[in-house]
């Protein structure tokens, strides 16, 4: 079967779009997106996030690509923070925490007993950058 100038140019683009997608195909198989962000779920931090669903805090701030984005993302939130600041930002807060301005004005966490301002601090600090794949020592810890 002889093809003529333009059925090349037709069977070639296709060659080249399937050999494309093939290699494409194995290398998104050999090496998956990596895992930014995760959350170390433990008792304290599920109660958090019922409080933070109840407290509407996912009014204003993206989790998980959940949500809008009035107020910075809370992805990796426990790596940038430390409980301390988590917990006096939340009775406190304040603008200018983050690289972004916002037009919004985040209002201070009221009507929470103590222990329930704890477990919302607790889920915020569940809230990790995913440890690099090749510090299983790390990951290791974070689970124990
Ligand atoms: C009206 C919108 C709004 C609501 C509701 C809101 N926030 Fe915020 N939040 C903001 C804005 C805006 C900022 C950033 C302040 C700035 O830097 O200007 C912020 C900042 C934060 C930060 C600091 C983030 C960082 O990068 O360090 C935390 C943590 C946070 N909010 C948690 C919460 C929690 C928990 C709730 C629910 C109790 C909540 N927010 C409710 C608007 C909101």
């Amino acid at each position: 079967m002889a093809l003529r100038a333009g059925e090349w140019i037709v069977v070639g683009g296709a060659a080249v779009i399937i050999s494309f997608a093939i290699v494409s195909g194995i290398i998104i198989y050999i090496k998956p997106p990596p895992v930014e962000y995760v959350y170390l779920e433990d008792e304290k931090s599920m109660v958090g996030e019922l409080l933070y669903r109840s407290q509407g805090c996912g009014a204003c701030h993206e989790i998980f690509g959940n949500g809008p984005s009035f107020g910075p993302k809370l992805d990796g939130v426990g790596s940038k923070r430390n409980k301390e600041w988590l917990r006096a930002y939340l009775l406190n807060p304040r603008p200018g925490v983050s690289e972004k301005k916002y037009r919004l004005k985040m209002q201070p966490v009221t009507g929470l007993t103590d222990a329930e301002l704890d477990s919302l601090v607790d889920y915020l600090a569940a809230l990790k950058k995913a440890p690099s794949a090749d510090s299983k020592v790390a990951t290791s810890k974070q689970h124990g």
